[in-house]
């Protein structure tokens, strides 16, 4: 099968790979049928994930069609629509059964396209099928629910439930990339004041814009702290969320909140990132970080089936699956091309 193979930091290569095989029974195969390229992939190929070894299938996001299963394997036959989505779920270890799967420990959490081949391929091998997988509604397009297999329930969960927002609040927003993007329309269902989207290209702040964004500042041409200020009587904001991974965006969402703010960590951080103690100790401040768990998934997988979430609007662009190589240029220079998801139908 052709596969979107790592080789190593700033090298990546469309190959000719071995299928993949079950290897445990409770494995399901599953025929990719629309995938999508991620920042964490960026964040891969810039070296900034070294457990990410050559050789290596990326891909930590799919909607396929079961192919062949294991033994073990219950809830779907061969020909179901199912989502596949970044955490694998063991279902049986103690942070899966309390809802953290991204922390499992039984061979779970992130592992696609991380530990073991990924999604952007024509074929994955996608353990503890059960518990980790979903059978899609009727109702819901392949593109619809690819957009829960990592950008809604990242931006959702780490993001707007991590921080806690709530009605009235002022959400600051560094990064509208697709997580930024999905933290917006995520923090939307809460009725908050006011969101401020900060990012430093423009076509990314004009879709934050279009995904609920009140305020949008263009931080490589104006000063977003002074901006904020002026927005909550010179306090800061309640909420301050991180979805970019660089140490500066990081510095400045924590500087975005008010004393007694939220400041919810979502970026992969390559780098070390400084939270200045002896500015922040008497602030008050609640500072989280973390990998998505995707328990979130049925309740958005709802929201996205009644129409309260609009998933199509992070689509911009569609390729053929031979055209993987092209796909990463348009997602990698977003600036400039203005893509948020890029989909590629195999
Ligand atoms: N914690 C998790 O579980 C999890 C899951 C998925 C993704 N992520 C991470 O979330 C982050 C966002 O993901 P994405 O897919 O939206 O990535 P992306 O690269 O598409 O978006 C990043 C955005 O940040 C903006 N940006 C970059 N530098 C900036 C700066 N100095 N000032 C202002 N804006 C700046 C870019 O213009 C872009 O719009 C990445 O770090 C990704 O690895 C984390
Ligand atoms: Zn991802
Ligand atoms: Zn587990």
């Amino acid at each position: 099968m052709r596969a979107m193979v790592y080789e190593g930091p700033g090298q990546r290569r469309l190959a000719e790979v071995p299928d993949p095989q079950i290897t445990d029974d409770a494995d399901v195969i599953v025929r990719v049928d629309a995938t999508t390229i991620c920042g964490t992939d960026l964040h891969i190929l810039a070296g900034d994930v070294p457990a990410v070894r050559p050789g290596r299938v990326l891909g930590h996001e799919a909607v396929g069609t079961v192919e062949d299963l294991g033994s073990a394997v219950h809830t779907m036959s061969p020909g179901d629509r199912v989502l596949v989505p970044c955490i694998s779920v063991c279902g049986a270890c103690r942070y899966c059964r309390e809802g953290h799967a991204g922390q499992c420990m039984g061979g779970g959490g992130w592992v696609l396209g991380h530990t073991i081949d990924g999604t952007q391929a024509e074929f994955v091998r996608v353990p503890f099928a059960d518990t980790s997988t979903y059978r899609l509604p009727d109702g819901v397009s392949d593109e619809d629910a690819l957009m829960l297999a990592d950008v809604l329930p990242t931006g959702y969960e780490v993001g707007v439930l991590k921080a806690g927002v709530g009605p009235g609040d002022v959400v600051a927003v560094v990064g509208t990339g697709p997580v930024g993007l999905a933290a917006i329309a995520g923090a939307r269902l809460f009725s908050p004041g006011h969101i401020i989207a900060i990012d430093h290209a423009d076509l990314r702040l004009d879709a934050a814009k279009q995904f609920g964004a009140d305020v949008v500042v263009n931080n490589a041409v104006s000063d977003p702290l002074s901006i904020v200020r002026e927005l909550t009587d010179r306090l800061g904001a309640d909420v301050a969320i991180e979805a970019v991974g660089q140490p500066d965006t990081f510095e400045l969402a924590v500087n975005l909140g008010r004393p007694g703010a939220r400041i919810a960590n979502i970026g992969v951080h390559g780098k070390p990132a400084a939270l200045h103690l002896e500015d922040q100790w008497i602030r008050d401040i609640t500072v989280t970080t973390g990998l998505v768990d995707t328990f979130s998934t049925p309740t958005l997988l709802r929201l996205v089936a009644s129409g309260q979430l609009d998933a199509a609007k992070f689509v911009t662009h569609r390729f053929g699956f031979g055209d993987f190589e092209e796909a990463y240029e348009v997602f990698s220079r977003a600036a400039d091309t203005g893509a948020i998801k890029v989909v590629l139908n195999t």
